[in-house]
């Protein structure tokens, strides 16, 4: 049910930072042993979640394997995931996949029709039935989906069933600011206890008491100037937990998704990477395509490569976009199978069963995150870290295409179990702190706010991108260092509000990812510079720790 922040009497079991794909799973897989409460800083769809396209990757087919998933992550990965993890989630996809169908999810079926595919599926649909498409990166069809809108449809399933449950409370407009943590007389780990929340609506900051906190606020793309990212993508869980003494790791492990609309008038929309498996071409604006120059696996090579030659091409023609062709296929196909993306373009002019889609590099991914075990453990007792603001090494040096909803569900599915298992021996600390407001004003420069955001976006899109060298990482790492403490004279002096909390979350991940890629001396998947263009013999995850107060 939806309520208020007061309603909460200012504690709860399982407090849950984030309302995308990561967060509803915890929480339904929860609300049946726990009272949860799960907070979303805009309205409660605002994730990447509801955006997502393509699909989710799960081994259904059965000339498919495990194996081959496996494979396919760890070359897509190039040397940097963690094979156990990868394989710990392979092996779930088909449960996690059987869950949503349990919980409706209208997913794409094989004979179904775009029409068909908008109406709630039967929970007791086969998996085999599901049609499969393909993507980057991957050997074989194994992305199920809904059309081209899967996390539109994830997302309202989920957030209908959480709706319907009643140990279950969403909030809206709801920033969690900071966590609450306190170090046990004989433990050698702090305990997360609460979190500080502002209620955008009376501006004030509640300190709510957990028994358990979760951070499934998603990831930081938003640090760059374009990106398919929605605007909330400021990477607060990653920098709330690194505030509070979490290790973080792979921040420059940030991924470029290859096909972003190009158009004056559409922001942040994403082209879905399986119109290339279902064989649409990438092509320079005279119609030559050029993926065959750079992979042998042409268009369905991994992001990194094809968004790395599309910049190259950009870069050396000097032109402000390439093309994707998908005119091959039957109209009918197209409209079928891409019902939202051609709908959207066609509002821009663009009818793409018979034009070239424009189409640029974007933002679109954060590899790395908080530090977490495939339980959603961190560094903090009772404090998880699920989806996209998490690093479990999944991912590597660049994420296969569709593994990252999959991940959102098996590790909040593991999160619950933990949480489950630790429950019945943990209780609310006493009290916390209230929230000090006695020596800030109200915010009154807001361009100072805006200014900085801008700059940040922009010099961290032109000097920590697609393409990096060592002199370009120094010059954002000096811009970085001054940027951070004018937001926190600003941050310190005035009343927090959304938007100054989410700048000042984001420079501080900018910061992150400028220190992960000055740490990297070699090129590897998405991290790409000039300096240091070979990838050495052995793979090394970037690991940040925060210094400790003495
Ligand atoms: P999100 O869905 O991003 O949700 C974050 C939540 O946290 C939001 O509710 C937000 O309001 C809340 N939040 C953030 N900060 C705070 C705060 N301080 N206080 C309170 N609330 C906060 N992946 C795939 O596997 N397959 C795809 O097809 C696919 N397509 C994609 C298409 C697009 C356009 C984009 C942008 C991404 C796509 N991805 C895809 C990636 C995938 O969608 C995301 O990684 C995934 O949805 C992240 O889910 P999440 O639950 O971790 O976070
Ligand atoms: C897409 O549909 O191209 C995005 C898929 C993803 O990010 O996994």
């Amino acid at each position: 049910m939806k309520q208020s922040l007061e309603a909460l009497e200012n504690k709860t079991d399982i407090l849950i930072i984030g309302s995308g794909a990561a967060g509803l799973t915890l929480a339904l897989r929860s609300a049946d042993f726990a009272r949860v409460t799960v907070l979303s800083k805009g309205n409660l769809r605002e994730g990447a979640t509801y955006y997502a396209q393509g699909g989710i990757a799960a081994v259904l087919d059965e000339a498919d394997s495990t194996e081959s998933h496996v494979e396919d992550t760890l070359t897509a990965g190039v040397g940097l995931c963690h094979k156990d993890i990868v394989e710990y989630m392979v092996t779930r996809s088909a449960e996690a996949v059987s869950w949503l169908v349990d919980q409706g999810v209208p997913f794409t079926t094989k004979t179904a029709t775009a029409q068909d595919a908008s109406t709630e599926i039967a929970p007791e649909t086969e998996l085999s039935s599901l049609h499969l498409t393909q993507e980057g990166g991957h050997s074989h069809r194994r992305i199920i989906h809904a059309t081209d809108a899967t996390g539109k449809a994830v997302f309202e399933t989920l957030q209908k069933r959480a709706e319907e449950h009643p140990n279950i409370t969403l909030l809206e407009s709801c920033t969690a600011v900071d966590l609450v943590t306190q170090m046990p007389e004989n433990g050698s780990q702090p305990v997360c206890v609460g979190v500080y929340v502002l209620n955008q609506q009376s501006g004030r900051v509640e300190a709510i008491r957990a028994k358990f906190v979760a951070l499934a606020t998603g990831g930081a793309s938003k640090a760059y100037l374009y990106t398919t990212n929605p605007d909330g993508a400021s990477g607060d869980g990653i920098a709330m937990a690194w505030r509070a003494g979490c290790r973080v790791a792979n921040m420059e492990f940030n991924q470029f998704h290859p096909t972003c609309l190009y158009h004056p008038h559409a922001k942040s929309f994403l082209i879905t990477e399986a119109l290339r498996g279902e064989g649409a071409k990438l092509e320079l604006p005279d119609g030559s395509p050029f993926m065959a120059n750079f992979d042998a696996r042409e268009e369905l090579a991994p992001r990194d490569i094809v968004a790395r030659a599309i910049d190259y091409e950009m870069k050396r023609l000097g032109c402000d976009c390439v093309y994707l062709n998908i005119t091959h296929q039957p109209a009918e196909f197209v409209k079928e199978h891409f019902p939202t993306i051609y709908k959207r373009c066609l509002e821009y002019g663009i009818d793409i069963t018979r034009d070239r889609i424009p189409v640029v590099p974007a933002a679109h991914y954060t590899c790395g995150g908080v530090v977490i075990n495939a339980q959603g453990e961190t560094d903090i007792t009772n404090l998880y870290a699920i989806g996209e603001t998490s690093f479990s090494g999944l991912h590597g040096a660049n994420r296969m295409a569709s593994n990252s909803l999959l991940e959102c569900f098996v590790v909040a599915f593991g999160a619950a179990r933990s949480i489950f298992k630790k429950s019945s021996s943990t209780d609310f600390v006493d009290s916390i702190a209230d929230w000090d407001e006695s020596r800030v004003t109200d915010s009154d420069d807001e361009v100072l706010v805006s200014h900085n955001w801008d700059e940040i976006r922009r010099f961290m899109w032109d000097f920590v991108g697609i393409v990096r060298n060592s002199k370009r990482l120094n010059r954002a790492d000096r811009r970085i260092k001054l940027l951070r403490e004018e937001v926190r004279d600003y941050y310190i002096k005035h009343k927090v509000t959304n938007d100054n909390l989410e700048l000042r979350n984001l420079a501080l991940v900018s910061e992150l990812i400028i220190n992960c890629a000055l740490q990297r001396k070699e090129s590897r998947g998405l991290h790409f510079t000039l300096d240091y263009p070979d990838t050495l013999p052995i793979a090394e995850d970037t690991i940040l720790s925060p210094v400790k107060a003495p």
